[in-house]
């Protein structure tokens, strides 16, 4: 075999890459072959830096900065409110029946503690006296969707804000869903014929 300067070089070079591979750990540093991308000059946190006028390291970020993906410039969508700060009439997200199942889910967790698995306030509070509304209320059928929105955006009267355990798709998808018990709780002999479901077998005997 003819052995060419090239296979010699490659088998050096071989050598010297398995030399990095020393099988034990070190407390040695590792060798860097690019120095400057590794020491770079910086500032730990709350170190001063005479470089600004009020010697602070940590910049605080330009008044009115928003986090990427945070600018929640839609308030129909972030708020449930119109631009004249009414409320938005109907859902703005595409309900499917995997956006209903969503709902479910977030309400089971979030919301059956006080107003019950079926909206109709019988929860584990109430066994203590304590009683939130019902979600089947004549008054809670006719809210827009978006008073419902913002009941969990911004709390209404002795109900806290959920915002910050529940996203804003999670919001909407509650607010279908409550819509959704309301016309399981409340569907007419109209709306069950319309479904082509016999009435006959719901009657409840009274
Ligand atoms: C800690 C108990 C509690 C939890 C949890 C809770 N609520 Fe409420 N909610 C209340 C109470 C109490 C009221 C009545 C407030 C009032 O008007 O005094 C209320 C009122 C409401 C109303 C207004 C009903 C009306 O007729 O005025 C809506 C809508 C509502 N809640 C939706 C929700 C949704 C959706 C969730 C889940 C994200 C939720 N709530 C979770 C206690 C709760």
């Amino acid at each position: 075999m003819n052995i060419s300067s090239f296979h010699i070089v490659s088998l050096l070079l071989l050598a010297l890459m398995m030399s990095a591979c020393r099988g034990q750990p070190s407390g040695k540093p590792p060798i860097h072959t690019q120095y400057n991308m590794y020491w770079q000059d910086r500032f730990n946190a709350q170190q001063e830096n005479p470089f600004f006028e009020d010697r602070r390291a940590m910049r605080v970020p330009v008044e009115g900065t928003v986090a990427r993906g945070h600018l929640e410039n839609d308030p129909a969508w972030f708020q449930g409110v119109n631009e004249d700060g009414s409320y938005v009439q109907s859902n703005p997200a595409d309900i499917t029946r995997s956006f209903l199942m969503q709902g479910q889910k977030t309400y089971n967790i979030y919301c059956t503690p006080c107003h019950g698995g079926l909206g109709d306030g019988d929860s584990p509070v109430s066994y203590y006296g304590y009683m939130a509304a019902s979600l089947l209320s004549e008054r809670a059928r006719v809210m827009p969707d978006g008073e419902i929105y913002s009941a969990i955006y911004d709390g209404i009267n002795t109900m806290n804000s959920y915002r910050h355990q529940i996203d804003v798709e999670d919001r909407w998808a509650v607010v279908a869903y409550v819509r959704a018990l309301q016309l399981s709780q409340g569907a007419s002999e109209e709306d069950l014929r319309r479904l082509n479901i016999d009435p006959e077998q719901f009657t409840t005997g009274e």
